[in-house]
């Protein structure tokens, strides 16, 4: 078989690289600069691919998705659903997301953001009661893989952990809201750490309304997609409640240009897509455990469903 290989935004591509050859030795592995012999390609390893490279490919058996999301695939006109997708479900990355969300949620109960603006001002700003973890609940906004990975993590350390997702469903010590109940999820919530894949149905999810049912002086962390956030509104509620924090790791265009209001704020936090980066060895042999299924019975089960958008 032949592999297509293609990512131009992840860190340590070199790696990516030499994993890939690592546990995929008997294949031919290629870059999009190899176009002839594209008709050869059965299987792609990619993140943002260009559409018209997809189109190009006539005899793709399945696409591993670099990443958790598959949206950088679902949006590609050229992309046809038949085609099994596979993405990331890995331990790592998921005690990377829980490590980032716990980072910002102590940042945010442990006034650090506002330490840090004083620093820049040389001001010293005096003695400030922390939160403690007891006394914080933590609403997640799309209970997934990943999302578990982060209520457990916060329940481990005393946190009150809730969570508001499509289908109710028991979980042990978290209590479960559903889409009906949302006022009520965000009502109870200090920190809101929104972790949903992009969907039409969580486009701007996140705008006045939601911001406005929110705790006056709680805070946002955003680690699923920008489309949930209708940024002008969150811009607005910034400004207007100064003691209402969002830490953004992610972004309706990324890279964030250097013209958007959110670098200003000074309470806003910003990272450049990084809460979940991809843990490549066991990412790589997730893959090749997935490939040697679909060499051995000419089929792999997709997990990921293209009508739901992830
Ligand atoms: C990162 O955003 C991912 O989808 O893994």
């Amino acid at each position: 078989m032949t592999i297509l290989f293609h990512n131009t935004t992840f860190d340590k591509i070199d790696v990516w690289k030499k994993t890939i050859k690592k546990y995929f030795k008997n294949e031919k592995i290629i870059s999009i600069k190899d176009y002839k012999k594209f008709n050869d390609v059965n299987c792609a390893i990619i993140w943002n691919l260009p559409d018209d490279i997809l189109s190009r490919l006539k005899n793709l058996k399945v696409i591993f998705s670099m990443g958790a999301g598959v949206d950088h695939i679902l949006k590609l006109k050229n992309y046809n659903k038949k085609i099994p997708i596979i993405r990331i479900k890995d331990e790592e990355m998921g005690e990377r997301i829980a490590n980032y969300s716990l980072a910002q949620i102590l940042n945010y109960q442990l006034n650090f953001k506002i330490f840090q603006n004083s620093q820049i001002k040389h001001y010293w700003s005096g003695e400030r009661t922390p939160i403690d973890n007891k006394n914080l609940t933590v609403g997640i906004l799309g209970l997934g893989f990943l999302g578990n990975h982060i209520a457990r993590l916060l329940n481990k350390l005393n946190y009150n952990v809730i969570a508001c997702k499509k289908n109710q469903t028991k979980v042990k010590n978290i209590k479960i809201y559903t889409g009906k109940n949302i006022i009520s999820f965000i009502k109870s919530s200090d920190v809101v750490v929104s972790i949903l894949p992009s969907t039409p149905q969580t486009n701007n999810i996140i705008n006045r309304k939601f911001l406005k049912n929110m705790k006056k002086n709680s805070c946002l962390i955003n680690i699923g997609r920008g489309n949930a956030i209708e940024e002008k509104d969150l811009l607005n509620h910034l400004k207007k409640n100064k003691n209402f924090y969002a830490y953004l790791d992610v972004f309706k265009n990324e890279p964030l240009k250097s013209s958007s209001q959110f670098w200003k704020l000074p309470n806003v936090t910003i990272t450049p897509h990084v809460a979940g980066v991809t843990a490549i060895e066991p990412s790589v042999k997730y893959m090749y455990s997935k490939y040697k299924k679909l060499r051995k019975n000419k089929n792999v089960k997709s997990d990921v469903n293209p009508s739901n958008g992830y």
